[in-house]
């Protein structure tokens, strides 16, 4: 990106738990903002390579193992970073990812219990997102449980394979984005949101989060 010559946009993410409520809230701020020139975009996809990798990752078809779904993961957002984000935020237009490197923070390292993918997760996160680091992270927060439940009674959602790990699992993701970023990554404004209230109510606060961010 060339410095000074044109107005860059924000990127924000959004992000949380698995039932979190994250996919509601996304249609919400899409249906609220979408005359305001924002892109909202998604993880693991968002360009049509980086999909072909989220069908790989999500598929529970054949096995694979937390280093090869981290490289998948980083391999995906350096795609989509190059081909989506920089040149949405070059053109001056603002950013919304629904899941961002938090995640793979959150599941795969603090989910998946692998602490020594943490400084190749550094170094991922200091080279692939050299020129991106969000200016915001939202993560709609609520116990593993509550969240759990609601999956489960979401018939109409597809289940990944990350789903359907057992709760001690998703505890361990919620700390996870409880306690990112982590020490020695580059900071951001980071907001928790409580989302074990009624989807209006979150949205208020998520609404009033974005607005600021965005200068609305
Ligand atoms: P989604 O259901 O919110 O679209 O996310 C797809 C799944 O991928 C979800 O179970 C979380 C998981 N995921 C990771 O494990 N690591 C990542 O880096 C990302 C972006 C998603």
């Amino acid at each position: 990106m060339e410095e000074n010559t044109m107005q860059h946009g924000k990127l924000i993410v959004i992000d949380g738990m698995d039932g979190s409520g994250k996919g509601t809230q996304i249609k919400f701020l899409q249906e609220k903002l979408k005359e305001r020139g924002v892109i909202f975009t998604r993880e693991p996809g968002g360009t049509p390579k980086a999909e072909e990798i989220r069908k790989l990752l999500l598929s529970g078809e054949n096995k694979s193992t937390p280093l090869a779904d981290f490289l998948l993961f980083w391999a995906s957002r350096a795609i989509h970073i190059e081909q989506t984000i920089i040149p949405a935020l070059g053109s001056g237009m603002h950013v919304i990812s629904d899941r961002f490197d938090s995640a793979t923070y959150a599941f795969q390292i603090c989910g998946e219990k692998r602490p020594e993918l943490l400084d190749s997760f550094l170094y991922c996160r200091s080279s692939i997102m050299e020129k991106v680091v969000p200016d915001a992270y939202i993560f709609l927060d609520l116990p593993a449980k509550v969240a759990f439940d609601r999956r489960n009674k979401d018939a109409q959602q597809e289940k990944s394979r990350f789903d359907l790990k057992p709760i001690a699992y998703h505890n361990r993701v919620r700390r996870g984005f409880a306690t990112f970023p982590p020490k020695g990554a580059v900071s951001s404004a980071v907001h928790i949101v409580d989302s074990n209230r009624p989807p209006e109510e979150v949205f208020n606060e998520i609404l009033k989060i974005v607005q600021k961010e965005l200068g609305f």
